[in-house]
């Protein structure tokens, strides 16, 4: 059950996210400690860039198929169990559109997001809201033919938000620059407007509705979300004004119990 929480500083909720992962990949490396590889029992040196593995096997004219596997400079699963913890990224750091509407899709972003430019000719443009260099870079690419619908890529990117009240502010302050939501919708442990920029590319302004990671993976293994994996959906205006007339926001995120839902065509964005 929900009760209200104090949601507290956006570094706390950092500082859990990395605890999630920690815990993940102690519990991995468990259980490849408990599944020995024949290079542990031999207690071969191993570097993490796998070369001296593919050094070692030339030397000693090991099997064809594991020198095969590894000159490619290729980690194997058996090479990553033995060579240590595995190093995902420490970020997601930005993402690149090329564009032929080049000065539309720029000014779009700046306005949506409120972003700045770092850098920007006819050619790129490197904008960021934030302590990063780049979040986003546009590409002036002439001659781009339209996306088509039913195209397989990336279905959409999502930015976070604070609190609501920064999220509605947002969507205000957008509107006023004629950048309105397509679609709105609770999904349960996000509260989530969905825009499309001028080529089409679909984005979500988020504010999470839970205050731990483990809740929201709660949430997804509930029977809540089985009968409705994709959300309650809101009119903006009506949450905007809910919250400017005072109701918390702990409860203006609840979402609401709607019955099934599966695809349909509420859905505004594909
Ligand atoms: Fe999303």
């Amino acid at each position: 059950m929900r009760i209200e929480q104090d949601v507290g500083h956006p570094g706390d909720r950092r500082r859990r996210v990395a605890d999630v992962h920690r815990r993940a990949q102690a519990r991995e490396a468990l259980e490849h400690d408990s599944k020995p590889t024949w290079f542990e029992y031999l207690e071969l040196p191993l570097r993490n860039d796998g070369m001296f593995p593919v050094t070692w096997a030339l030397w000693s004219r090991m099997p064809l198929l594991f020198t095969t596997t590894c000159r490619f400079g290729r980690l194997t699963e058996k090479t990553m169990q033995v060579t240590g913890t595995p190093t995902p990224p420490r970020k997601f750091a930005h993402f690149v559109l090329r564009t032929s509407r080049y000065h539309e899709v720029v000014d779009f972003y700046k306005a949506l997001l409120c972003a700045h430019s770092t850098f920007s000719n006819d050619i790129l443009s490197f904008l960021t809201y934030d302590e990063e260099h780049h979040r986003i870079a546009v590409l002036n690419v002439s001659g781009l033919q339209d996306q088509q619908r039913g195209t397989a890529g990336v279905h959409h990117v999502a930015f976070t938000y604070d609190s609501l009240a920064d999220l509605i502010a947002n969507y205000e302050r957008a509107k006023l620059q004629s950048i309105e939501p397509v679609w709105c919708t609770n999904h349960g442990p996000t509260t989530s407007f969905y825009y499309r920029d001028p080529d089409g590319n679909q984005l979500e302004l988020q504010v999470e509705n839970f205050a731990t990671v483990e809740e929201s993976i709660e949430f997804f293994h509930s029977p809540e979300f089985a009968e409705n994996p994709i959300g309650v959906d809101f009119d903006p205006e009506e949450l905007a004004r809910r919250l400017r007339a005072g109701e918390p926001e702990v409860d203006l995120i609840k979402r609401p119990h709607s019955g099934p839902r599966g695809f349909d065509a509420h859905i505004k964005i594909f």
